[in-house]
């Protein structure tokens, strides 16, 4: 039985979060390719990752455990994911995404809480994230949820995974790293494993227990 880890409920049918199988891998790389392909209409140039690196990112993710998944009830499939692996000392995120066609129903805002319980329950210092600066469901998403540039705190791998990202060709004006401290995360990020319900009227409220 694979513990449930959060549950969205809306007119549209019922999402649920859940730890990542192997079976899980092939299908996220699919959900990858159509959640980036957001970031390109935006105007904003992404390079998009070769399969191969999906699947290995997805691999070592799995391997410890941190891969997680949102599946769709009734044939829905996996149409949500997010990949981290542990960086230095930190949990890292790697990737998620949510396919486009069932975003903006509160499953990427799972996501992250349950990643947030994820870096509570290890011993980590904190999460650690590259994204775009300005894109709402990037920086400001994440900013939500407590996330913040470090500035001069800047941990080693995120300084060279931006200079990474530089030598990609991508913009150093909108990638920025951002982090969040475990001693940081606020109580209504601590919701984080309460299932997440959506009234019909689609406003979102936590449901506790
Ligand atoms: C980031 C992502 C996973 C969020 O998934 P989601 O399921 O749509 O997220 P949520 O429904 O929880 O949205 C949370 C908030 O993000 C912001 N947001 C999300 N999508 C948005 C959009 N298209 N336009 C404006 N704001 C948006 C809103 O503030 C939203 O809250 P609201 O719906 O109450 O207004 C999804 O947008 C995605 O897959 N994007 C492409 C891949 C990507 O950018 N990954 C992150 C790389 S660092």
């Amino acid at each position: 039985m694979i513990a449930n880890l959060g549950t969205i409920m809306d007119q549209r049918g019922t999402v649920t979060i859940r730890h990542g199988l192997r079976q899980d891998v092939a299908r996220v790389y699919d959900v990858y390719a159509d959640a980036i392909e957001m970031i390109r209409e935006s105007g904003v140039p992404i390079r998009r990752r070769p399969r191969h690196d999906i699947d290995r990112l997805c691999e070592l993710s799995l391997g410890a455990d941190f891969l997680r998944i949102a599946e769709g009830e009734g044939g829905g499939g996996v149409v949500g994911f997010s990949v981290s692996t542990r960086r230095e000392g930190w949990l890292h995120l790697e990737e998620i995404g949510v396919l486009r066609a069932w975003q903006r129903r509160g499953i990427g805002s799972a996501l992250l809480r349950v990643l947030i319980k994820d870096c509570l329950d290890i011993d980590c210092v904190g999460i650690t994230l590259t994204t775009d600066r300005l894109l709402p469901f990037n920086a400001p998403l994440y900013r939500q949820f407590g996330f913040r540039e470090p500035g001069r705190e800047a941990p080693r791998h995120l300084r060279d995974l931006l200079r990474h990202e530089r030598a990609l060709g991508l913009d150093p004006h909108r990638r920025v790293g951002m982090l969040l401290r475990k001693s940081e995360v606020a109580p209504e990020a601590l919701s984080a494993w309460s299932p997440v319900v959506a009234a019909p009227n689609g406003e979102r409220r936590t449901k506790s227990g």
